[in-house]
């Protein structure tokens, strides 16, 4: 690969409430990272403008960080807006746990898997921290279709041993072959043909407290520190989760996760409702990281993250898709979800209630912040130095196509308000080009290159 020259309009988060927007040219080196980042109008930008090989992007678009998903079930994928008016712990036994049983043959995960990874492609996410299944092969396959398309990828074998939660046909026999098959996924990830930078790493995944004994989470809290593994999971999602593990354990998720050594550095929660400013305190403090999954928790949380004050605590925090427990694979269409359920968390819903007992007062988000929690707040969860176009930093980038329609982008758009047409209209048909690690793995056209 030789060094790369972009030339156009750059939007990029710098801090939460704060979004800069730039005529600039973008110095990206061999390997990836962003060298030189040049304002035009100085003598620097029109020699790098003035060499053959610098790339433009046409008026009307923009560049903005590439996006992560951090939270996604990828065998999940073919019931993606299927079954969602059941309750959680229904939904679960009935409809995912059956589907995901199927991934024990790898044709099928080798299927579901391409197009799952396309399809986030064409949707600009960049980075995405997957659950996989319990099966070593099909996760595998999980971890190198990733590699193929040259997306970064977090893949997490899948481990639950409980049996009063998970099937005989889907769940690991104990403990210990749990925490084997986790050893050998880490080993073989890591050991992958062509990942010898990184791109793709493994992730210890204890599905939830419900679905695991405790001599199983204790083995992987060790395995985490001994193999210095990221860790993902589920936490404080519902009402019906929050209060087993309470009755389980006599703490909240939270609590009990850091008994067993799995809040460690970067460790994602998914979802997290339910969470009290004590145990978002104890996960700022571990830095760790929650993963905000809005379309999810409309159908199974039955309360609506506080995001406002997840933000103003300064908890890690980026957005999930939750497929399938949301229906959508793209994460601009959760950014939009995360504000509009801010409002409503805000303004209460109950018209029957007068308008100063419907709702909790300052609990909005705006549209900056939720292209924050899109781009960078998702990249700092997972400690990736992507998510924002600045030196020093990975270029992950996706080309947006503001060139008609609701989304169109006028040269005289200000920073805020190109965050909130980008957050508000954004979708795989102005999703042009993707870069992940300087190496461009998207066309403009629909499909990967
Ligand atoms: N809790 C445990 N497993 C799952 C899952 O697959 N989806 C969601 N949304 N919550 C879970
Ligand atoms: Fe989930």
């Amino acid at each position: 690969m030789t060094e790369t020259i972009i030339i156009g309009r750059v939007l990029t988060s710098e801090t939460p409430q704060s979004t800069r927007l730039e005529n600039v040219a973008l110095l990206v080196d061999t390997d990836g990272t962003i060298q030189e980042r040049i304002p035009q109008g100085t003598a620097r930008y029109d020699v790098l403008s003035a060499r053959r090989d610098a790339v433009w992007l046409p008026d009307e678009t923009l560049l903005t960080p590439g996006l992560t998903d951090l939270h996604i079930h990828a065998p999940q994928w073919p019931q993606a807006g299927m079954a969602l008016d059941r309750p959680l712990e229904d939904w679960l036994g009935t409809y995912t746990f059956p589907l995901e049983a199927s991934y024990a043959d790898p044709a099928f995960a080798e299927d579901v898997y391409d197009d799952l990874v396309r399809t986030l492609l064409e949707n600009g996410t960049t980075t995405a921290l997957y659950f996989a299944t319990i099966h070593e092969e099909a996760s595998l396959v999980l971890a190198r279709t990733c590699l193929r398309y040259g997306q970064r990828g977090f893949v997490g074998l899948v481990a639950m041993d409980h049996p009063d939660l998970c099937p005989p046909d889907y769940r690991q026999a104990s403990a210990r072959e749990a925490l084997d098959a986790t050893r050998r996924f880490i080993g073989a990830v890591r050991a992958l043909p062509g990942n010898e930078h990184g791109l793709v790493q493994p992730v210890i995944t204890p599905r939830f407290i419900p679905a695991c004994s405790d001599a199983l989470l204790e083995g992987l809290g060790e395995l985490a520190a001994e193999l210095n593994v990221r860790v993902q999971t589920h936490a404080s999602e519902s009402d019906w989760e929050h209060q087993h593990v309470l009755n389980r354990t006599g703490q909240t998720d939270t609590h009990a996760l850091d008994h067993f050594g799995l809040l460690r550095d970067h460790t994602v929660l998914a979802h997290a409702g339910f969470l009290d400013q004590t145990d978002r305190a104890l996960v700022r403090n571990r830095n760790a990281a929650l993963a905000h999954c809005p379309i999810s928790n409309a159908f199974f949380a039955g309360a609506a993250l506080p995001v406002r004050d997840v933000l103003d605590e300064h908890v890690h925090c980026g957005l999930g898709t939750d497929i399938s427990g949301g229906y959508s694979p793209s994460i601009f269409e959760n950014a939009r979800q995360a504000v509009l359920t801010s409002r409503l968390l805000e303004s209460g819903t109950n018209p029957h209630l007068p308008a100063s007992e419907r709702g909790l007062p300052k609990s909005r988000i705006d549209f900056q912040e939720a292209f924050w929690l899109a781009t960078r707040g998702g990249a700092e969860a997972l400690g990736v130095s992507a998510g924002q176009l600045m030196p020093g930093q990975m270029f992950d980038a996706v080309e947006i196509l503001g060139t008609s329609g609701a989304l169109r982008l006028h040269p005289k758009d200000d920073a805020a308000t190109c965050a909130q047409k980008i957050v508000c209209h954004a979708s795989s048909q102005t999703i042009g080009r993707v870069w992940v690690n300087g190496r461009q793995i998207k066309e403009k056209a629909s499909h990967p290159c």
